[in-house]
Formats: C-alpha cells, sequence, structure tokens
C-alpha cells in the first residue's frame, strides 16, 4: 500500500501520478518514498496507460529535492554510493517506460525533483512566479547525483547544464522553456491541458544543436573544462569549494560515456557529502530552516504595513513589503523625500517580478503618504527614521493614539536598545526590533529584538510578519548592537588597527576573503559608509567598553566618507574601489586573519554567555547570514569546536591584555573561559 504516491487514471487512460509526501508540507525525495515510486513505476510498466503525468499534491509545488536531514552526518562514503546508484536505478526504470511521461509543475521543482522530471520525456511549468526550477547541490556542497549531470547534459548540451549546476541558481518556467529545460510554459490554468496535449500529440524530444553537443567530445572538453574552472576560480576556491570542481573534473573525465557518467556520479557524490565542507553547508542549509520554521509558528496575517522614514532603510523596507504582496503606505517629512524611494521600489519590481501585469500591482500596492492616512488602519508601523533616540521617542508619542488596537510597532533602529525607546509609550508591550540589513533586497536575516517589555504575543507576530514577507527571522535580546553589529564591530575595528600599523588595505580584505569571508572589512566598512560605522562604533564603544581609533574619526572629518563620496580607506572610480595589486604570503594572510576573525568569536562567545540569543545554532546562523561569515565552516561556533578549542582558546585569553582598551574588555576573558 502506497503512503506518499497514487495513480488515477482519468477516462483517455491518461495516469496522474500524485505526490503528496505524508506528514510534511514540501515534496521531498525521501527513501520510502523513492521506494514507492518504483512499485508505481512497476505497476505502470504493467498496466501500459496512454501516459502518465507526474503532479505534485502540494500547494507549495512540484518536489524541493532530496531529504536533507538525512545526509547529516553521512560518513561512510561506499553507503552513500548504493543509495544513490538505487536512486538511479529508479529514475532509469522511470525513463525506460515505452510510454509518454509528463512532469508537470507548478512551484519548486528543485535538485532531485527536477532529476526526476529530467527522467520524464517531457516537461511542462507555470510562467507563475513561484515557479522555480534548478539544481542547488553546490550550495550544500555536493552536485547532481540522480543522473542529473547526465540528463541536463544531453537535454541542453554541457555549457548551458554546466553553468546551471554550478551557479546554483533557480529559474522561473518562462526562462526554462527558453533554455529548452522545459517544453513550455503556460498560465497555471492551462497547466494540466498542456500535460494532456503532450501525451496526446507525442513531439519529438527536445536536443540541443549540434555544434553544443560536439562541446562533449573528447577534443572539445578539456577546453570548456578548463574555461569552466577558471570562471568558477573567479567565484571561490577550491580548498573552500570543492564540490563545483569535483563536477567539472566529473565531466571532463566521464563526459559523453553515460554509464561512467552515472557511476561517477555517484562515487563523487559520496566522497563530497562525506566530507567538512558539505556537511558543514548542510548545517548551513538547516539552520536557515530553522530560522523559517520559526515564523510558522504564530499566526498574523497583516494585510497592510505603514512604514515611517523613506530614506535608504524605509524605502527599501516599503519595497519589499509590497514585493511580497502587502499594501504599503509610506511616510515621510516631505513628498520629494519619497522621490527617490519610489523610483528604487520601481526598480525592484521590474527587476524581481518581470510581468508588466504584475508590476504594474505591485506598483499600486506601494503608496506615498506624508500625511501618515496609513497609520490607523495599518497592522504593522515599521519606523525607520534617523537614529535618534529623542526624534524617535516624539515620533512614537504623536503615532500611539492612531494605532489600530492590536496594530504592532516596529522600529528598524540597529543599535538602540529598545527600553530607550518605550518611555512615553502607554503599550510598551507593542513595541519590537525589526532589524533588517542593508540591502534589503540581498540580506535575507531580520533580527527581531525583544525588549525588557515586549510582549509575548506581539513579538511571535513579529517573527511571523519576518516570515511572511519571505526573510529569515532571529530572536535577539536587546541589547547594545544587538549581534550582528556586535560581533562585526571588534572584527572592523581589528581591521582600521592593522591598517594603522602599516598593513595596506588589499592585504587585510585578501587576507579575510582567503579566510572565507564575502567581502575584505576595509572595503565592507567603506561601503556601509565611514560615518554610519563611526556612530555605530561610537555607540557601542561606550556600551562595551572599547575606544575607536582616532583614524576612523578623522577621515570622517575630511568628509572621506568611503564609496559614497569616492573616498574612504580606498579610493573609488565609477563606484569601484581601486585596488594596487600587494603581494602575501599564505602564512602572512592566516595571521591578518586571525588577528581580525579571534575578535570575532571572542565577541560572538560573549554574546552568547549574555543570551543575546538563545543557543549556539542561533548564534552560528545570525552570523553567518548577517555577516556572510564563510558558510563553509559551518558559523563561529562550529569553527571553535572543530579547529582546536584548546588552540583557539588561548589565542583568545592573549587577546586580554590591551592596555588601550581599543577592544570590548571582556572578550578575550569570557571567551577563553
Ligand atoms: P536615512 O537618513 O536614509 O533615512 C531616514 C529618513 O527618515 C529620511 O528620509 C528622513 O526624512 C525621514 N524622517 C526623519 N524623521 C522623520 C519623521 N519624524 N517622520 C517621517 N520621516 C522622518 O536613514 P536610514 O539609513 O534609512 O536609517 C533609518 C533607520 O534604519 C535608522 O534607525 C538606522 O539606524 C537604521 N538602519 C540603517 C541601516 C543602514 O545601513 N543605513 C541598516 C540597518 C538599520
Amino acid at each position: 500500500m502506497n503512503r506518499h504516491w497514487r495513480i488515477q487514471e482519468d477516462e483517455n487512460r491518461i495516469a496522474w501520478l500524485h505526490f503528496d509526501l505524508q506528514q510534511s508540507p514540501v515534496n521531498l525525495l525521501t527513501p520510502e518514498a523513492l521506494e514507492e515510486l518504483d512499485s508505481c513505476i512497476d505497476a505502470l510498466s504493467r498496466s501500459a496507460p496512454a501516459g502518465v503525468v507526474l503532479v505534485s499534491d502540494k500547494s507549495s509545488g512540484f518536489i524541493a529535492g532530496a531529504d536533507v536531514k538525512g545526509f547529516v552526518g553521512l560518513k561512510d562514503p561506499a553507503a552513500v554510493e548504493r543509495y544513490v546508484e538505487r536512486a538511479q536505478s529508479i529514475f532509469s526504470a522511470l525513463e525506460r517506460l515505452p510510454l509518454p511521461t509528463v512532469a508537470m509543475i507548478h512551484g519548486f521543482c528543485l535538485g532531485g525533483g527536477l532529476e526526476l522530471a529530467l527522467a520524464c520525456r517531457y516537461r511542462v511549468a507555470t510562467e507563475d512566479p513561484v515557479t522555480r526550477i534548478g539544481f542547488p547541490e553546490v550550495r550544500l556542497g555536493i552536485f547532481p547525483g540522480f543522473g542529473g549531470t547526465v540528463r541536463s547534459i544531453r537535454l541542453l548540451g554541457a555549457q548551458a547544464a554546466m553553468g546551471l549546476m554550478l551557479s546554483g541558481r533557480n529559474i522561473d518556467g518562462g526562462a526554462a522553456a527558453r533554455l529548452k529545460l522545459v517544453d513550455l510554459a503556460v498560465p497555471r490554468r492551462q497547466l494540466m491541458a498542456a500535460a494532456r496535449r503532450l501525451i496526446m500529440a507525442q513531439p519529438a524530444v527536445a536536443r540541443p544543436p549540434w555544434w553544443s553537443r560536439t562541446l562533449t567530445s573528447a577534443p572539445l572538453r578539456p577546453l570548456l573544462a578548463t574555461l569552466l574552472q577558471r570562471q568558477t576560480a573567479k567565484r571561490v576556491q577550491r580548498k573552500h569549494y570543492p564540490a563545483p570542481f569535483g563536477l567539472i573534473d566529473h565531466w571532463r573525465r566521464n563526459g559523453g560515456r553515460p554509464q561512467q557518467m552515472y557511476r561517477g556520479e555517484a562515487s563523487a557524490v559520496a566522497r563530497l557529502v562525506t566530507g567538512p565542507v558539505a556537511q558543514n553547508l548542510i548545517r548551513v542549509f538547516l539552520l536557515q530552516e530553522r530560522l523559517r520554521s520559526l515564523g510558522r509558528e504564530a499566526t498574523f496575517e497583516p494585510t497592510h504595513v505603514h512604514v515611517i522614514g523613506g530614506g535608504i532603510m524605509g524605502g527599501d523596507i516599503a519595497a519589499w513589503c509590497a514585493l511580497k504582496g502587502l499594501r504599503v503606505t509610506l511616510q515621510d517629512q516631505t513628498p520629494e523625500r519619497l522621490t527617490g524611494a519610489i523610483a528604487r521600489a520601481h526598480g525592484l519590481f521590474v527587476r524581481k517580478l518581470r510581468l508588466p501585469h504584475l508590476i504594474r500591482a505591485a506598483d499600486d500596492r506601494l503608496m506615498p503618504d506624508c500625511r501618515g492616512d496609513g497609520i490607523t488602519r495599518a497592522d504593522l508601523v515599521v519606523e525607520a527614521i534617523y537614529e535618534d533616540t529623542t526624534a524617535k521617542q516624539a515620533l512614537y508619542r504623536k503615532i500611539e493614539p492612531w494605532l489600530k488596537p492590536g496594530a504592532l510597532l516596529a522600529t528598524n533602529t540597529s543599535s538602540i536598545p529598545l527600553e530607550r525607546l518605550t518611555p512615553g509609550l502607554l503599550q510598551p508591550q507593542r513595541l519590537v526590533g525589526l532589524h533588517f540589513f542593508n540591502p534589503v533586497a540581498r540580506m535575507q536575516l531580520i533580527e527581531v529584538v525583544k525588549g525588557r517589555e515586549t510582549g509575548e504575543t506581539e513579538f511571535g507576530r513579529a517573527l511571523a510578519f519576518a516570515h511572511r514577507i519571505d526573510r529569515l527571522p532571529l530572536p535577539v535580546k536587546s541589547s547594545p548592537g544587538f549581534l550582528v553589529n556586535r560581533v562585526l564591530m571588534p572584527y572592523l575595528l581589528e581591521a582600521i588597527v592593522l591598517l594603522g600599523e602599516g598593513v595596506a588595505p588589499e592585504q587585510v580584505d585578501q587576507a579575510a576573503i582567503q579566510f572565507g569571508m564575502p567581502m575584505g572589512p576595509v572595503e565592507l566598512a567603506d561601503r556601509v559608509g565611514l560615518d554610519i560605522c563611526l556612530s555605530v562604533a561610537e555607540k557601542l564603544a561606550g556600551e562595551l567598553g572599547c575606544r575607536v581609533p582616532e583614524s576612523l574619526r578623522e577621515r570622517v572629518a575630511q568628509g572621506e566618507l568611503g564609496r559614497k563620496s569616492n573616498r574612504g580607506y580606498y579610493r573609488y572610480a565609477q563606484g569601484r574601489p581601486v585596488k594596487a595589486s600587494v603581494p602575501l604570503s599564505e602564512t602572512r594572510s592566516e595571521q591578518l586573519a586571525t588577528r581580525m576573525i579571534d575578535r570575532l568569536l571572542a565577541e560572538a562567545v560573549a554574546c552568547l554567555r549574555d543570551g543575546v540569543v538563545a543557543d549556539s545554532d542561533l548564534l552560528d546562523a545570525g552570523i553567518i547570514f548577517g555577516t556572510g561569515f564563510a558558510p563553509f565552516r559551518g558559523g563561529p561556533m562550529r569553527y571553535i569546536r572543530e579547529n582546536g578549542q584548546d588552540g583557539i582558546r588561548q589565542r583568545l585569553r592573549q587577546l586580554e591584555p590591551d592596555p588601550e582598551g581599543r577592544f570590548p574588555a571582556h572578550t578575550g576573558r569570557e571567551a577563553a573561559a
């Protein structure tokens, strides 16, 4: 008896093979689901219908991939290889069915889900923006293992297929049709009819053009492989992320010989998934899932958000909320101040939504509202005005009488503890922090801040709101700098101290990138704006007991504010830093990185001690998603555990004596304790 799959034959003798993984909101290819699929394929080969359509019964999408939880702690490559080969044989059985098969795709079709779709003769997808198709495996430190490398290359040619697998990006139905990854992209209401038509008409199966097929031939393959390797090495380093390089090696070695490709996939993926990098990336994926699930618990269905302050942050927060389907009113002191925000929002809608009717609808959802008429109707008011305690307090006093009963009041403050903002509020329990990061559309994390007076229900609603707009909520206690800015600051300050010691900015940045940070701290400071860095540093310095380097103050005083003023620690030309090529040995690079990263680690441990976040997993999640901390290292706490606690402890203890008081006095001692 099948629990997860169901076959239903219609009057045209088309068998609809429904997938509905029990006790799961999404369809995943678990070992049990795969075995059941095998028995269904067996039954279909005996009943010989006119055709088979694979269909998901989940509103969330087609199939999100393999069950990543099952990858945790895998240690035995031989056992993994056997499992992968079993899955490959099931997909091959589907492919061998002597009848037309169609994957009918709406919503997520990712990883193993796409590999299954590729084992069907045809694929049809909706044009809806929720449809996302791709191979995200490299993000987990592996590559497609259920025949995906064989079938995608056969269908698209090596260049397009490798591009898709190496980038890990996912595309919508229209783009998938243009690439020929799916045969048709149609409006949702026409999906079933399109699947039926493919079964009836049985058009010729798509193939890549001849010139693309020749790229897999023995003489050309090594050339393309070398090119791909060079391009990949520009983005990531092999020692940090072995999977994309492993994929290129696999194709270079086995391309053009399907049986060898299948075997090569199974053995390479088994080796990768049992290695430390994949295990850390899998951890990061599951941490992300945990943050996502935090917002699912409370029920809060806001429809209208009012944002006050249409500057960099408020404008972008308003745009993001409108993009995600909420009605948004945006208030500032004068209409002129909103012009930039509204134009930026339109640009975002064009980039993300593409279709004119969706762009128009999003434009309509975002309304400039300088009089603040939206306040009385909003389920949530987000304040994003200047970082000034008195101004924020005055604003709250003015607007509180107008809030709807039960409406939430949120502040985007990046450093002011909530307790300093509540005096004057009649209902302090309704104030929460929603600390978005810049740029809003790119940074997934929101620190959801709980003040001493914040109500439990209100806090749950704030988490739910973050989830509703498709961001990752991190619950943090109200305290100076919350989590992310607090751990970043000592790291940035150490970078500035290094500059003071005569180290070139290029070397400082290079060392951090070699460690695995997405961008060097000096360039990051320039990009954030040295005036903003200085103001956050000054606020935190007072709270944490450390001193801000004079050189930072001097630069700001001279109007060298970073990228926005074309000069900071770097000089900027057309918005890009002009960097000299300065040599840096591996040993020196490690020394520099250690000095900076140790500060971050020490402050992270202190945050855990202070209860800024509830546990070390949340701490790792916050620092990875908030600062980009080398994901392949699994987060600071994982890094401390994996790299010999004793060595790191000893180093952290040495951070302690700092006569100039440049760093938080407590961090070395606490972290080493
Ligand atoms: P901004 O200076 O770009 O924008 C502030 C806007 O608020 C201005 O347009 C101003 O006219 C408006 N405003 C001031 N008082 C007002 C009032 N009483 N009523 C209506 N509008 C008013 O500032 P930004 O950078 O957007 O920061 C806003 C908040 O977000 C601050 O609390 C800041 O700490 C926080 N934040 C900033 C980040 C950044 O990278 N810029 C990152 C995360 C948080």
